[in-house]
């Protein structure tokens, strides 16, 4: 359990919302004063969000870290614009795969992390990582072990009697990759390494990897809760970007590659994140396939 240091100021006038808000039951009001009675289990913040005296002080978060470099907040506001333009937002945002030669300023990048970060976490724990490469060498760098580790796999799968055997003993993975993934990643592969066209990160100038610690309770949804944000806000801030599936796949395979790109070993990247400025921007907005919701009565 995260561990929370609460202060209950002299402001208090003992109206009683931190009693009734706070998940854990933790605050009575004793003599028109609010009084910390029991543990604070969910480290969630909200009795400090929501004291009409701002009377709550926790040491859940720290001021500076929502100082923007890349843009300027109104003061906080309830409701920060209309559904029909967050929608609009939502829509927008497409996995770009075509990128121009300009880089994106480690103050940008870092605005995305900070946004990133209001995504919420399993037991408020926010043991997210985020590793970030922010130059096109880099990314070539990075790409090249990606490139290697598809290389092998492919040769092991071209072996057809290691595909067949491996089913046999009830693995199918190998069979599987072949059928489906084999011949694009070749093609893949032979552009990578023939002409110097990227396929796998479209030319990005920039990565953001977005991992987690073990210690916590649900790292992949966290991570990947706040991969989302990233994507909407840098939507909004006219960047492209595309997750990289094959990336994150590769590293869970060979953990050399995670070695070699500094991060801990302790911790799990979920998300690879391409960035940089679109070569084009899309006319339409995401289309999806008719959904059937299963009403349970
Ligand atoms: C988990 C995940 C992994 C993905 N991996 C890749 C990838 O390796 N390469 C790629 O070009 N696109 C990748 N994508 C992007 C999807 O292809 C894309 O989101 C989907 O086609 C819908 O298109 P849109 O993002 O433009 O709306 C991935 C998306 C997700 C959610
Ligand atoms: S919400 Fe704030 S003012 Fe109200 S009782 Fe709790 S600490 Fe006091
Ligand atoms: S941080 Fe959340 S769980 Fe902890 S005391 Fe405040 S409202 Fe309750």
């Amino acid at each position: 359990m995260t561990s929370v240091k609460i202060e209950i100021g002299q402001e208090c006038n003992g109206c009683g919302i931190c009693v009734r808000i706070c998940p854990a039951r933790a605050f009575t009001v004793i003599e028109q004063k609010a009084v910390l009675s029991g543990i604070c289990s969910f480290a969630c913040d909200h009795c400090a969000a929501a004291c009409p005296q701002q009377a709550i002080t926790t040491d859940l978060f720290e001021a500076e870290t929502f100082n923007f470099s890349s843009f300027t907040q109104k003061p906080a506001s309830p409701v920060p614009g209309t559904l029909s333009e967050l929608v609009k937002l939502m829509r927008a945002r497409r996995s770009c795969r075509l990128y121009q030669d300009r880089a994106v300023s480690r103050q940008i990048l870092t605005d995305l992390v900070k946004i990133a970060i209001t995504a919420p976490s399993g037991t408020n724990s926010q043991k997210w990582t985020f590793s970030i490469i922010d130059n096109r060498q880099g990314v070539i760098e990075f790409g090249s072990k990606i490139a290697a580790y598809y290389q092998k796999l492919n040769r092991l799968a071209e072996k057809k009697w290691l595909r067949k055997l491996l089913k046999i003993c009830g693995q199918p993975k190998l069979d599987h990759y072949y059928e489906e993934y084999y011949d694009s990643i070749s093609e893949g592969l032979d552009l990578w390494y023939e002409k110097n066209e990227d396929r796998l990160f479209h030319g990005a100038s920039a990565v953001i990897l977005i991992g987690a610690r073990p210690e916590a309770s649900c790292p992949r949804e966290d991570a990947l809760l706040a991969t989302q944000n990233i994507l909407l806000a840098a939507e909004n801030m006219g960047l492209g970007t595309c997750l990289i599936g094959f990336a994150v796949e590769a590293m869970h395979r060979d953990h050399k590659i995670q070695a070699t790109l500094k991060i801990p070993a302790a911790e799990t990247i979920y998300s690879v994140i391409t960035l940089g400025y679109p070569e084009f921007t899309f006319k339409r907005p995401a289309q999806r396939r008719r959904i059937a919701i299963n009403w349970i009565n």
